[in-house]
């Protein structure tokens, strides 16, 4: 498995302590930053993320920013991405389940490293259901990503 992992200045000390979760979970992972906490826009790392995930370079994308909204804004207005803005492990798995999210948002002015840490083994332990009402949902999806309103 391999992730794609991108944050703004307000998620980079919770980015750091994920790639921690990461590499103790032998789980492979590409860092598009940023790197510091100089102030920058959230939009210019989402992008990256989601291009890698639908490029199929990786399984899954991990975004964070101070609350994991402006992240998740941007990566759904993104064809063949499925953004799960989550903080707690019940929606963690259920976005995977249900929703077959391939990316998972959240904020580190909300969350702590711990919980963190079940978060996103549930995201990207739990597979997706692949029940028919879901697959027609995430199918409706599609639909409405090539033409808005239908
Ligand atoms: C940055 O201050 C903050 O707005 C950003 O990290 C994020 O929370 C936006 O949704």
């Amino acid at each position: 498995m391999k992730i794609a992992i991108g944050c703004d200045h307000g998620g980079v000390n919770l980015k750091t302590a994920l790639k921690k979760i990461l590499e103790k979970e032998n789980v492979e992972y590409v860092d598009f930053g940023c790197y510091n906490t100089d102030s920058v826009d959230y939009n210019d790392y989402a992008l990256p993320v989601c291009e890698a995930v639908v490029k199929k370079e990786a399984d899954f994308g991990i975004l964070i920013c101070g609350t994991g909204i402006g992240m998740s804004i941007v990566a759904n207005k993104i064809k063949g991405i499925r953004c799960g803005h989550c903080h707690d492990v019940f929606s963690a798995k259920m976005t995977r389940e249900h929703n077959d999210a391939n990316v998972l948002a959240f904020g580190e002015r909300v969350i702590g490293a711990g919980l963190m840490e079940e978060i996103v083994k549930a995201f990207i332990y739990t597979p997706f259901s692949g029940e028919e009402k879901h697959i027609r949902r995430i199918n409706k999806i599609k639909t409405l990503e090539e033409n808005n309103f239908r």
